[in-house]
């Protein structure tokens, strides 16, 4: 019987397994961008007329391109240096847009003098001089006077170019750059032995300043870009996400039309089956069992993080914290949930209790109301089990997949775009952390200011005060894998085997590239600095406990010991204080010149966290949504009051604590959005990025991650989606 539960499992997971499949035709309708994505109607092209205009857009911008392409071997830009006697020279200094001048220099970044003959002479562009910024952002290029001042030459520019893209031939890393932002100059200026260009204060890797959480800026100028997509990202994205985008479309239309002819049931079936829906329909009631609820507890989207209870060894707990303090909507439920479950030494977790502390009806809005449920509960034991994984499915959300995960691997984003450039490190992490910070502009869009506010209790000023105290453990310092209880425990087996992987190409890539990445050590202290200044405080270090109730105190302390818990957290790593606020993330280095192996550890520790948290964490939550939240009335963000005494506690046949139309179909078009887009895996390589050695141990293991359930295809090398 358990051989023929698992072989179903299994074709199940096969069968709703998520398939990448491009397909495009002229008269199909096209998403017009990513950032155009909306819960409500997204920006899609379908019109026949749109779509032909677009058409010609399309045959404009390729024309364009070859004009580009022709231009550049009509006027090639030579990288000889057209010099004499360097007689001249041109200074300045460049700084982060956001900082104190003298705190926050732009080091180490290429500037190149051009000039351009006149018309008659061909527009031939000349290379007179090349430079990078020092330490401390100041730049000093040299070039010769009676070049720059030929009659011949018609105009002059200062170019700033970033460090854009690497890639890996073999094992051989390069730096490709683009260019960031020119400054024309004016030939008759340039007189005398220098010429100084000022301070030039640019947007480039700018921090935020509307928000305390550590998020990149992104100018709406578009010569002042700090990062893109890819465009193989931007066109699987497109073709990927327009089926489900018209599936939502032709919804929101019916609802808005007639409503009375579309249900909940029509609403799924126009999706893709997911997981439960293809169990149910083979073992009916197994998807509501006690033993599934144990296995997804352990194993699927949540892998819950299992707390041993203080009096009883084979005790253990998942907790979720719900509304709290944030603020909150009257519509939905979201209690704090306690799960006990039993393990043994082997098989799947077995619960034994759920405690909901909180509100539960429309009628009473006690919020330190309790209720507990068990197994000989009858029917509400079962609704217990749906709310449950309501909840958890809500801080799955927005704990660990939006803060864990994406402004976590952001906040090291942004410190390594500002900061590694010339050491080596810049080759280990650009490849993962790049596309983070645009993605998450999108995030802001629909996920916190769309998709949670109208479909949790949370509102959305309640999701970004959550996400800031979720921020408030993350830390890479004395971070490590979960536990692995026993054999069942594949997501921690997992997660402990794809660590240890880490580990191994980040000790191999430090040891090849010691002696750069000692040299170039300022870099790291200024990337240490940046991190940890910018990171948030530690969990309500900030809230002034004596204005708490007795039991708001103790809950806060009862979920700072689970989150230190549940992600490896130590307050006692959380040195530096900064502006009175103690901050979350520990430092790497103290010292601009390399001085202590410690320091060097800290480093390797600090990146094997990030590429982790970039690939494996995230690729997990993100791809495992549509198993656990894809079918309505088995999950959903948040379950109605409704106007019955009971509230929540009740059947899945009563539709009116179940998402209503429309929130049916935005759930299940964002699930189905985040868990089919994805695109940039670690061993496909489709931007040749990745460190073959990094792909080779993971092929290497191939089997072994199979046998836990996880292809290791299907691991991304950054979060982008
Ligand atoms: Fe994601």
């Amino acid at each position: 019987m358990e051989d023929n539960i698992q072989n179903i499992c299994t074709e199940c997971q096969e069968k709703t397994k998520i398939l990448y499949k491009y397909r495009d035709g002229f008269f199909t309708p096209k998403l017009k961008g990513i950032n155009h994505l909306e819960v409500g109607y997204s920006w899609v092209i379908s019109n026949p007329v749109t779509i032909f205009i677009e058409y010609l857009y399309v045959v404009w911008k390729r024309i364009r391109r070859l004009i580009r392409r022709l231009s550049n071997w009509l006027f090639p830009r030579r990288p000889h240096i057209h010099a004499g006697r360097l007689d001249s020279y041109i200074t300045g200094r460049i700084i982060h847009a956001d900082h104190k001048e003298t705190t926050s220099p732009i080091h180490h970044i290429k500037l190149e003098f051009w000039g351009r003959t006149k018309w008659y002479l061909g527009f031939q562009w000349r290379k007179l001089g090349e430079t990078e910024s020092n330490n401390y952002g100041i730049f000093h290029l040299d070039y010769t006077l009676r070049q720059a001042r030929n009659f011949k030459t018609g105009s002059l520019r200062l170019e700033i170019h970033q460090p854009f893209e690497v890639h890996y031939n073999g094992d051989k890393p390069s730096t490709s750059h683009r260019l960031y932002h020119s400054i024309p100059l004016i030939k008759t200026n340039l007189i005398g032995m220098g010429y100084y260009v000022h301070t030039l204060a640019l947007p480039l890797w700018e921090y935020r300043k509307d928000t305390p959480l550590p998020r990149t800026f992104h100018s709406k100028d578009s010569h002042l870009i700090s990062e893109v997509f890819s465009q193989g990202r931007i066109d699987a994205f497109k073709q990927q996400v327009i089926p489900i985008e018209l599936t939502k479309r032709k919804h929101m239309f019916q609802i808005e039309k007639e409503p009375g002819m579309l249900s909940i049931a029509d609403i799924q079936a126009d999706y893709p089956e997911n997981l439960t829906i293809c169990l149910e329909k083979k073992l009916p009631g197994y998807s509501r069992s006690d033993e599934w609820f144990g296995i997804r507890m352990m194993n699927g989207m949540n892998m819950g993080s299992f707390q041993p209870d203080k009096h009883d060894a084979s005790l253990y707990h998942i907790r979720y914290f719900g509304i709290c303090n944030y603020d909150h909507n009257t519509k939905f439920a979201l209690p704090d949930a306690d799960i006990v479950f039993r393990i043994d030494s082997a098989g799947p977790p077995k619960p034994v209790s759920i405690t909901f502390t909180g509100q539960l009806n429309a009628y009473n809005n006690d919020p330190w109301q309790k209720h507990t449920y068990t197994p000989s509960s009858g029917d509400e034991w079962l609704q217990a089990k749906r709310l449950a994984r309501v909840c958890g499915s809500v801080v799955a959300e927005v704990d660990d997949h939006f803060a864990g995960t994406h402004v976590n691997t952001e906040q090291y984003a942004i410190a390594a775009f500002r900061n590694f450039r010339k050491n080596p490190v810049t080759w280990l992490l650009y490849p993962h952390l790049k596309e983070v910070s645009v993605i998450n502009v999108s995030a802001d869009n629909i996920l916190i200011h769309g998709f949670l506010p109208s479909n949790t209790a949370l509102t959305e000023k309640g999701v970004k005060d959550r996400v800031y105290d979720a921020m408030g453990t993350q830390n890479w310092k004395g971070w490590k894998p979960m536990k692995v209880i026993n054999d069942s425990h594949t997501y921690a087996i997992a997660e402990n085997l794809f660590w240890d992987i880490t580990g191994k190409f980040v000790d191999f890539f430090f040891e090849k590239y010691e002696a750069g990445i000692k040299e170039h050590w300022n870099e790291v202290y200024s990337f240490s600095n940046d991190l940890v200044n910018h990171s948030v405080a530690v969990f309500q270090s900030q809230v002034i406990t004596d204005m708490l109730s007795t039991e708001e105190r103790e809950r806060s302390r009862e979920r700072f010991e689970y989150a230190c818990f549940r992600y490896a957290y130590d307050p006692i790593n959380s040195v530096k204080i900064v502006d009175g606020e103690r901050k979350v993330v520990s430092p790497i280095t103290l010292t601009e010149n390399f001085q202590h192996e410690e320091d060097f550890r800290n480093l390797k520790s600090a990146c094997r966290y990030a590429i982790m948290m970039a690939t494996f964490s995230h690729t997990w939550i993100n791809e495992h949504q549509y198993d656990d939240l894809g079918e309505i009335l088995y999950n959903c963000g948040g379950l109605r009051f409704g106007d019955k005494q009971r509230g929540v506690m009740a059947p899945e046949s009563d539709l009116s604590i179940a998402p209503d139309l429309t929130r049916s179909t935005q759930m299940l078009w964002f699930t189905n959005l985040l868990s089919r887009t994805e695109y940039g895996f670690i061993t496909k390589n489709e931007e040749q990025d990745i460190h073959p050695y990094f792909i080779q141990l993971l092929n290497e293991n191939k089997e072994t991650f199979a046998k836990l359930g996880v292809d290791i295809e299907s691991i991304e090398s950054r979060t982008n989606i």
